[in-house]
């Protein structure tokens, strides 16, 4: 947009603000994004809004010019109107100075709460498509961001653009009205005193506005960067409360967080500093050229008018100052605006980026819905890497047979977990086509896909909620029988049975009410609540305990009958029998068959097999 282009002072701080801001998207096309919410969602909204402020704005310069007409008309017994006539006047004016202020009033009211109103229906509008859009990028996009930023964006940078939206950019434009309108008054009542005020009173307040923003946007940025310590100190002193406390740290952190926080104090003292000089800088102006006017009024009406010195009436006078004297309430707001407007640019450019952010996973616009499958999987000549020129997999291939249960085995870091978050289509292959019974996962719609398959994790997720809200999750109408069927074929109807409330026992945020086992088996009995035919467990039991561990084996065999199962486990006592075991080293398998087959092999499982023996032999678990 012009307004940082233009302007001998706005090219100063483009360097700094470049620093701040990697250029995703210009200012213009921001503006556009947003303007399109105000205009389209909210069209007949916005349009009343600008009406209401257009009259607003009018109404405001009326006052003055009406008191004028009183104080010369009326209160000036020599002129030659009757007494009749200025009686008659008198009344009018002051029924119109009344209902001008009736008036203001009362659109003051609408304007400010149709102003929110715009502001937060398009923040719940922005928030909504932003929370979208979100969930459609795929593993990918959520590997490169912080969760705790994305937070931020949604919550903090929204919230900013509501700022913009109701406090700023509509209040700016009736200050930029009510100052071209009390120019436009102040030239046509008296365009000599008029030129003379603005030649005293612009040249400094254009440098007062420079400076404040100049030390504004410095103390803020400051502020902004202090509170933003204080958070980080903060979240991480209680999300680590058990480790510092174990450590007894207590008195450390106690003193850093005295540190940042008194940072932040005096970031804000610096802010608030320059407020207070600033304010009455512009006070001292608008009072200067008041008094300036009356000085000018004063010498004309002693000396005579000349061209460039025209006289004044008392009226003129009088509404002169009263024109003057909100001459630069607006002009302060617009500096101010200015910081405002720089930060939630900011924000609105974070939060657009996260609107144009594209996943690499993409639903094909005639993707079809897979229908009920058999569970034959097919990995052909897969080509994947997470991040350019470093492939995980180079030509995979590997077909699975319905209702088989393979075992995939292989150090840490060979991709093992790459193989199954590609059959969930959760990053996009390179080269390479995986089919289920014959659909090619990339046709089909990504809930279809989905809906089909029960994956189980080493971290068990649970959202706050009941246990029933966390076994039932995504699923629609599930009868209650259901839920506890599916508990129960994990072995975790007995332990929730015991809980006080049962299935409506609340587990905390992330479950944390409940163990790492109980918490386990509830994502077991999740994902197999929609009776998948494709079942994924990766690591599933490597973190339990091993009373959970055992309930798990034992519901193994009912588990994986009729499913086709891609189990992955550090333990091989886990994978002893499955179907069929292969053994994965650098996104290759080289070897497979059963675990007899392995063994009698004597290669890599043969020898991961030994190493767990005799681990177990020595007293520990392996892992
Ligand atoms: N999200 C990711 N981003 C970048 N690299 C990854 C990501 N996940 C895994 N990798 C890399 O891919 C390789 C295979 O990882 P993975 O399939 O998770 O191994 P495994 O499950 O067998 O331990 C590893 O080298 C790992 O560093
Ligand atoms: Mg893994």
């Amino acid at each position: 947009m012009g307004w940082r282009r233009s302007g001998h002072f706005a090219s100063l701080t483009e360097d700094e603000e470049k620093k701040e801001r990697p250029k995703v998207a210009s200012d213009w096309t921001l503006a556009k994004w947003i303007m399109k919410y105000l205009f389209k969602d909210f069209r007949s909204l916005a349009i009343i809004t600008l009406v209401l402020v257009g009259l607003g704005s009018v109404l405001a310069l009326a006052s003055p010019k009406i008191m004028q007409v009183i104080i010369d008309d009326v209160f000036n017994t020599e002129f030659i109107k009757s007494i009749d006539e200025r009686f008659n006047l008198l009344l009018i004016m002051t029924l119109i100075l009344l209902s001008v202020a009736i008036i203001t009033a009362v659109i003051s009211i609408f304007r400010t709460v149709l102003l929110y109103k715009i502001g937060y229906n398009t923040v719940k509008k922005i928030r909504t498509d932003t929370f979208t859009h979100l969930q459609k990028l795929s593993l990918k996009f959520f590997d490169t961001q912080e969760s705790g930023r994305l937070i931020s964006k949604v919550t903090n940078d929204c919230d900013k653009i509501n700022e913009l939206m109701s406090g700023g950019i509509i209040t700016s434009l009736i200050d930029f009205l009510t100052l071209i309108g009390i120019s436009i008054m102040l030239l046509v009542m008296n365009w000599q005193l008029a030129l003379w005020c603005f030649l005293f009173s612009i040249p400094p307040t254009l440098l007062i506005s420079y400076f404040f923003k100049r030390r504004a946007r410095k103390a803020y940025r400051k502020t902004r960067k202090t509170i933003a310590n204080v958070t980080a100190n903060l979240s991480e002193s209680i999300s680590g409360v058990k480790v510092s406390k174990s450590f007894t740290r207590e008195k450390r952190n106690i003193q850093e967080f005295r540190t940042v926080n008194q940072e932040n104090r005096e970031a804000n003292m610096k802010a608030v500093a320059v407020f207070a000089t600033t304010f009455p800088l512009f006070n001292f102006i608008a009072s200067a050229v008041v008094g300036f006017v009356y000085f000018y009024g004063g010498w004309t009406l002693i000396f005579g008018s000349t061209a460039i010195l025209k006289a004044v009436t008392i009226g003129e006078a009088i509404a002169f100052t009263q024109y003057v004297s909100n001459f630069f309430r607006p002009i302060l707001n617009l500096t101010m605006f200015y910081n405002t407007f720089q930060s939630t640019m900011a924000a609105t450019e974070r939060v657009y980026d996260l609107n144009h952010s594209t996943s690499d996973v993409v639903e094909k616009t005639d993707a079809y819905i897979l229908p009920e499958i058999k569970g034959h999987v097919k990995f052909e000549d897969i080509v994947f890497g997470y991040k350019e020129n470093e492939l995980v997999l180079s030509k995979f291939n590997l077909e699975v047979s319905p209702g088989e249960a393979i075992a995939i085995v292989g150090p840490t870091g060979s991709g093992k977990t790459t193989i199954v978050n590609l059959l969930g289509r959760f990053y996009e292959i390179l080269e390479g086509n995986i089919l289920i019974d014959d659909h090619n996962i990339q046709d089909v719609t990504l809930n279809s896909l989905h809906s089909q398959m029960g994956i189980v994790l080493q971290d068990p997720y649970l959202f706050s909620g009941t246990i029933a809200e966390n076994i039932v999750y995504n699923q629609k109408d599930v009868p209650f029988d259901d839920i506890q069927v599916a508990a129960d074929s994990v072995n975790a109807h007995e332990f929730i049975e015991r809980m006080s409330k049962g299935y409506d026992t609340e587990v905390g945020e992330r479950g944390s009410k409940l163990s790492l086992g109980q918490r386990q088996l509830i994502s077991f009995a999740r994902a197999l609540l929609p009776n998948p035919k494709i079942l994924i467990l990766d690591e599933a039991t490597s973190s339990v305990d091993p009373y959970t561990e055992l309930l798990i084996k034992k519901a193994l065999d009912k588990l994986l009958s009729g499913r086709t199962s891609f189990i992955i486990a550090h333990r091989l006592s886990t994978v002893r029998n499955a179907d069929r075991i292969i053994v994965i080293k650098d996104g290759a398998i080289i070897e497979e068959g059963t675990n007899e087959d392995l063994l009698a092999k004597k290669g890599e499982y043969y020898r991961l097999y030994q190493l767990q023996f005799k681990d177990q032999e020595n007293g520990s678990n392996g892992h």
